[in-house]
């Protein structure tokens, strides 16, 4: 059995410091064969840096996706997903000029795992730059070029806003993946399971980051943009007492490529 631990969105100081915190203790009591984590507000709430990435790779997160954000710092993000092409995934359904992979594989004790990344379409345009293809017609030719028989696992995770969208595209990625994450909107749900073709599903991960704040950012920001209607650059948040750390772990069986299991953590821990 392959055991695969996926933090979601770890979001600036806060949820970095929460992962390498209890990370530790968790290799010791589930004895994971491979650790991934969503960073697409990584560094100081968006997108990824090369410092950032080591200081995860440092703590024993071994591939990474992205999102929305990934390439928010520009040239120190460009350079993170250069650098570490072989172990973070950009989404793979934005134009070629980016750069980095959308499939990454990761070499385990028990085998190859294979992992993918898309953004979804509803409510993102707005949270993107630059046009998104449908995942519902990129993942198809996606699979077709990523998945080979040396593949013992693989995980989809989609970055996106609602959840229509999210538990549609688990039904379509069924029995096609051994699992399917998603991320984005740092509210974990319980809904995770096992789907009837041997995909685990959550339709949110949740995040790693200040608790007490707005989904990581300064609570009193996000209150002046709903309340005053003004204008406030997010921050992440600096009330770092305690942050949420949400994961899953999720077991797949490496000979069939099926998830035997996927179990969700939400969890408040000290800072
Ligand atoms: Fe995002």
């Amino acid at each position: 059995m392959l055991k695969i631990i996926f933090f979601g969105d770890i979001c600036g100081e806060p949820g970095r410091k929460a992962v390498r915190n209890n990370l530790p203790k968790l290799l010791e009591s589930e004895k994971p064969d491979l650790i991934l984590a969503n960073v697409d507000n990584l560094a100081h709430g968006k997108g990824v840096t090369v410092k950032t990435l080591e200081e995860l790779i440092r703590a024993g997160v071994m591939g990474f996706t992205s999102g929305n954000h990934g390439f928010s710092k520009k040239e120190l993000s460009d350079a993170a997903f250069v650098k570490y092409k072989d172990i973070i995934a950009r989404p793979s359904n934005i134009p070629d000029t980016y750069p980095g992979s959308g499939a990454i594989k990761i070499k385990t004790d028990k085998g190859i795992v294979l992992i993918g990344h898309f953004l979804g379409q509803v409510f993102m345009e707005k949270q993107f730059q630059d046009p998104i293809e449908s995942p519902f017609d990129q993942f198809p030719p996606w699979l077709q070029k990523n998945m080979d028989d040396s593949v013992v696992a693989s995980l989809i995770d989609l970055h996106a806003e609602v959840t229509s969208e999210k538990v549609a595209f688990g039904h379509f990625l069924d029995g096609k993946v051994s699992a399917m994450v998603g991320t984005h909107t740092h509210v974990p749900t319980a809904d995770q399971k096992v789907l009837p073709g041997g995909t685990a599903y959550i339709t949110d991960v949740g995040m790693c980051g200040a608790a007490g704040s707005v989904l990581g950012m300064k609570k009193e920001v996000s209150l002046e943009r709903f309340v005053n209607k003004g204008y406030a650059p997010y921050e992440i948040s600096d009330d770092a007492r305690f942050a949420e750390l949400s994961y899953v772990i999720i077991e797949v069986d490496e000979k069939t490529r099926k998830a035997t299991g996927i179990r969700q953590f939400h969890q408040i821990v000290d800072l």
